[in-house]
Formats: structure tokens, sequence, C-alpha cells
């Protein structure tokens, strides 16, 4: 089957639906939500040892979209023994029983769509556009690694031997599987990793992303009523130093997915590597400090809209946002100017208003973290364009689209995540020199190129890491099993998310030789 058709959100009658499952989740009041083990909420009473964790909107920050209770160590060693006992009877249930469990799961979330685009505008600020394809991209990886545990996973390959003997390669589980998931997707990343180490054989523990417990407590239901069996999910919410920590040290843990920062994802391989007992695969998805180069035969209007999209969409809160674009110093002013206009015409709101095209930033520290690079860059550099959020910063963590122009990708170390563009103008004679210096950074994630010229696209593709090259267009939003996701260096372990080899990397091999 085919990737998932979405929801057309051109139509009145859909918009009408939507806006229906937004004031209904308005109307509802605070949603509490506790660890998950072994498919029961365990609210606890008053007696819990845990924290409880307020959510508060991104839109609003008056307002607590939820309470999550933070799983305990009880919590911890409780999720570990019932998953432990019950991944060998799952690996052994086969790739086509897995397949047809996460296949229901892909129908479940799109028959679910509404009520989680209300829940991820409002408790991850997601526009309906993107929680749109946040949700196809939630069903498609399910699908795509259906279809790969189908296929691969019930069927040892033959391999050659002498006469009288036969070998099988065959692939299985590995055991417990960590899975630590991002807020900023915080369906299609968490049921992702879930799905992927799931079809290849694993029991999961899962611990969401602080600011979006919630989204991921309505998935996990939602893998139930598929049909998973309750002792091979978990969900332990709570914070990444407390919950996430304890479950990358324990020695039951047999491989961690995990999606965020760079820095986190070096703690847990040090953990990992720290423990005295097996060694397990750690597959991190990281940050990247992403280009697009643009050269003088590049059309400045798909230059300005592909620029637009890959900055300011997801309001830059996309690993593989555009960080800065290089233009020819020769056009240069011609190109700014036009982006300028362009970032004028951004509608900055609700994200659960379907003519948004910025929502909030996740909370009031991203936006803390995004006014004082501004701060830096209004020292080091010319700030072009930063537009005002409006009433909606008033009361949301809204931070504005910028432009900034700087002298030298020097002056950028660090993956900065939010709606800023740098902007830097190239003489030809530089380019190998700042292609060099961003090589030197030790990213590679994406990496966007505007050119007519097959030779640019050769030159610059040798000499920039990037695990997702895009010539000629945006460069955010990979399709699963079409742009299989993922980075290098710093920006990750790869293989790539969506992609043929990814749940490998969450599957031990057995080769049996029988002598016949
Ligand atoms: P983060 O690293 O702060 O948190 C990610 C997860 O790790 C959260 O669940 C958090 O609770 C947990 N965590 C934090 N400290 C931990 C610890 N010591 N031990 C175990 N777990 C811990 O990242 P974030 O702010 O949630 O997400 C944004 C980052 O994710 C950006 O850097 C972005 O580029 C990256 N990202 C990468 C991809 C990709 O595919 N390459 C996709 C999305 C996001
Ligand atoms: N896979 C996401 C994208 O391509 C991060 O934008």
């Amino acid at each position: 089957r085919a990737n998932s058709a979405g929801i057309d959100l051109s139509q009145s009658a859909v918009r009408t639906r939507i806006a229906r499952a937004v004031e209904a989740l308005d109307a509802a009041g605070p949603i509490i939500s506790a660890p998950l083990i072994g498919g029961i909420a365990r609210l606890g009473g008053a007696a819990r040892a845990g924290q409880e964790l307020p959510v508060t909107s991104p839109v609003d920050r008056s307002r607590i979209v939820g309470t999550v209770l933070e799983a305990t160590t009880e919590d911890i060693d409780a999720a570990f023994e019932l998953a432990v006992a019950a991944q060998r009877i799952w690996d052994a249930r086969g790739g086509k029983v897995r397949g047809a469990i996460l296949r229901q799961m892909a129908d479940a979330l799109e028959a679910d769509g509404d009520r989680f685009l209300a829940l991820m505008a409002r408790e991850a600020g997601k526009t309906l556009a993107d929680g749109v394809a946040e949700l196809r991209e939630a069903a498609d990886f399910c699908r795509y690694y259906a279809a790969q545990a189908e296929r691969e996973f019930d069927a040892p390959v033959r391999l050659p031997g002498p006469a009288g003997e036969t070998n099988h390669l065959g692939l299985k589980g590995r055991g417990v599987f960590v899975c630590i998931s991002p807020w900023n997707f915080p369906l299609a990343i968490f049921t992702g990793q879930l799905a992927a180490a799931l079809a290849a054989g694993n029991a999961v523990i899962a611990k969401p992303a602080e600011q979006t417990p919630l989204i991921a407590h309505e998935a996990a239901r939602l893998f139930f009523e598929a049909g998973l069996p309750v002792d091979v999910l978990h969900i332990l919410p709570g914070r990444g130093e407390s919950v996430g920590a304890s479950l990358t040290n324990d020695p039951r843990t047999a491989g961690v997915a995990f999606t965020g920062s760079t820095d986190v994802a070096r703690m847990i391989n040090r953990s990992l590597a720290a423990r005295d007992c097996a060694i397990g695969p750690l597959i991190a998805e990281t940050g990247g400090l992403n280009a697009m180069f643009v050269d003088t035969t590049a059309l400045r209007e798909q230059v300005v809209d592909d620029a637009t999209l890959s900055a300011f969409g997801s309001a830059g809160q996309r690993c593989s946002a555009l960080r800065i674009l290089l233009v020819p110093e020769d056009n240069a002013d011609a190109t700014i100017k036009a982006l300028a206009g362009a970032m004028d015409e951004l509608a900055i709101g609700d994200p659960a208003d379907p003519a948004t095209d910025i929502g909030p930033v996740i909370d009031g520290e991203a936006r803390e973290i995004l006014l004082r690079h501004m701060e830096r860059m209004e020292a080091q550099g010319t700030v072009i364009r930063h537009l005002d959020s409006g009433i909606w910063g008033e009361t949301g963590c809204y931070f504005g689209p910028a432009l900034v122009e700087l002298p030298s990708v020097d002056l950028l170390e660090r993956e900065v995540f939010g709606p800023i563009l740098h902007v830097i103008r190239y003489k030809r004679n530089q380019l190998h020199d700042i292609a060099a210096a961003l090589a030197s950074k030790g990213y590679g994630l994406t990496l966007g190129i505007h050119s007519r010229l097959e030779s640019f696209h050769r030159e610059i593709q040798a000499a920039v890491p990037a695990g997702n090259v895009y010539v000629n267009r945006s460069m955010t939003g990979a399709v699963v099993g079409v742009q299989p996701f993922g980075g290098e260096g710093l920006s990750g372990t790869g293989p790539k998310a969506g992609g043929p080899h990814y749940l490998h990397r969450f599957a031990g091999e057995r080769c049996v030789t029988v002598n016949i």
C-alpha cells in the first residue's frame, strides 16, 4: 500500500470537523497521564512517590493541557520485569503477526486523526498542516516497517555450504529496547521508534519528551487497541535526567533508539558503554547545522519559496530545517530583499487556525535561548527582519521568524533550534573555504543546493557532509520509503528512519548450520 493520503485541509467540512475536535479537547479540561505498564495506567493515588509534572500549552502558557505522573523506580522495575518476560514470546510470534498489528495501528491513527491534530496543536503548538504531515508519517512508519517485518523476519536467508550442510541466516529481536523521543515530532517519531523496535521482535519501554507526554499516551493506547499484547510495550513518562537516564543505565536495556539533541545522545552513548553487561546498540538521530548553497544559475523565486519553507516552517523546529543560506554576492541583495518580503507574508497565530503558518516554539526556555542568540546576532551581524509575534507573544511562547546577515559561518558553531535564518553572501573564490568550514563543524544532516549546474551539485555534495541532500527544492519533510531520513557525524548514527536498512539495527542475527 502507498503512503498515507492524510487529511485534506482544503475542504471546509474537514476544517469544521477538526475545529470541533479542538473545541472538545479544550472543553474536556486537563488530561491526566500516568506510567502505562502492562496496559494499566499507574495513577497510584496520594501514596505515589513520583512527581506530578504539569503540561502547559505553548500557545498559552496559562493553559494546563494535562498533568503527567512521572515514573518511579518501582515503575521502571515493573516495566522491565514484564517486558523481559514478554519479549521472547513476541519475537517468536513472527514478522507476519507483528506486521498485521502495525497495519492495524496505522489504520487506527488515521481513524483518530482529528483528535491527534487537536492534541498536537494544543500540547506541541503544531499547525494543522504540520499535524497532518506528522499523522501521515506516523502511519507510514507503521506500514513500512510492517511490510519489512512480514517480508524479512519469517524467512531466514539460505546461504551456500558444502554437501550435507544447510546454512540459514535469520533476524530476531534483541530484547527490551528503550525508545526516547523528542517533542518536535511527538507523534511521528514516538510512533516510528516504537514501530521499528516492535516490528523487529523487541519489547519496548518508551520515555516520551517531557513537553509532549499526552500525545504519546494516546498513541500507546492505540497500539493496544490495534492488538499489541500489553506486556510488550510500557510508557514511562518523566524527565530525561531522571527516568531517561535510569533506563539507559539499566543492564536490562538491550538497545536504545534516541532522537533528540547531540549532547544527550553523547550522554546516552557514555552510559551504555559504562554498563557492566552486554553491549547494546545506540540508534541516535540528532541535530544539524544545515546549509543551502545557491549559485547564480538558481531561480530566485524558487530559492525564496524553498528557503522560507525550510527555515520557518514548523517554526524552525525541525532537525532538518535550513539554518544557513549561502548566496552569491552578485545577486545577494535581490535575494535577501525577496526573502524579507516573503517573511512579511507569514501568518503567526493559533496553530489550530488553518490560516496560521507559524505557531509558537515549544516552551519559555526555547524562546529564551532564541532571544539570547538574537542578542549575539545583533552584535555580530545585521538583523534584516525579525517579525513581531503580536498579541500571540503576550501569552504564548512565540518567537517571530528572523533573518540575519552574517559575515562568516565561523560565527555559528551549534544548532539553533527555531525560526532564525542566517544568510551569508560569498564570492566564488570563497566557496571552497566556506564548505570546508561547515564540514569542520562535524554535523551532517540535511544539505540544500540550488543551481542548474550539475558540476555545482557535485562540488557541494563532495565538500559538505549530509545524510539527506535536496537539490532545487525545499529541504524538510522527508517521506517514509521515498527519502529515508537521518544524518552522520554529530547528526546521528544512521541508518535512516523510513529506509530499508533501519529495522536491521533493531535486530540481532542468528546463523543456523545443520549437518544433515
Ligand atoms: P533533548 O535531547 O533535550 O531531549 C530528547 C529526549 O531525551 C527527551 O525525551 C528527553 O527527556 C530525553 N533526555 C534528556 N536528557 C536525558 C538523559 N540524560 N538520559 C536519557 N534521556 C534524556 O531534545 P529535544 O529538545 O526534545 O528535541 C530537539 C532536538 O532533537 C534537536 O536537537 C533536533 O535537531 C533533534 N531532532 C533530531 C531528529 C533527527 O531525525 N535527526 C528529529 C527530531 C529532532
Ligand atoms: N524527517 C523530518 C524532515 O524531513 C525531520 O523534516
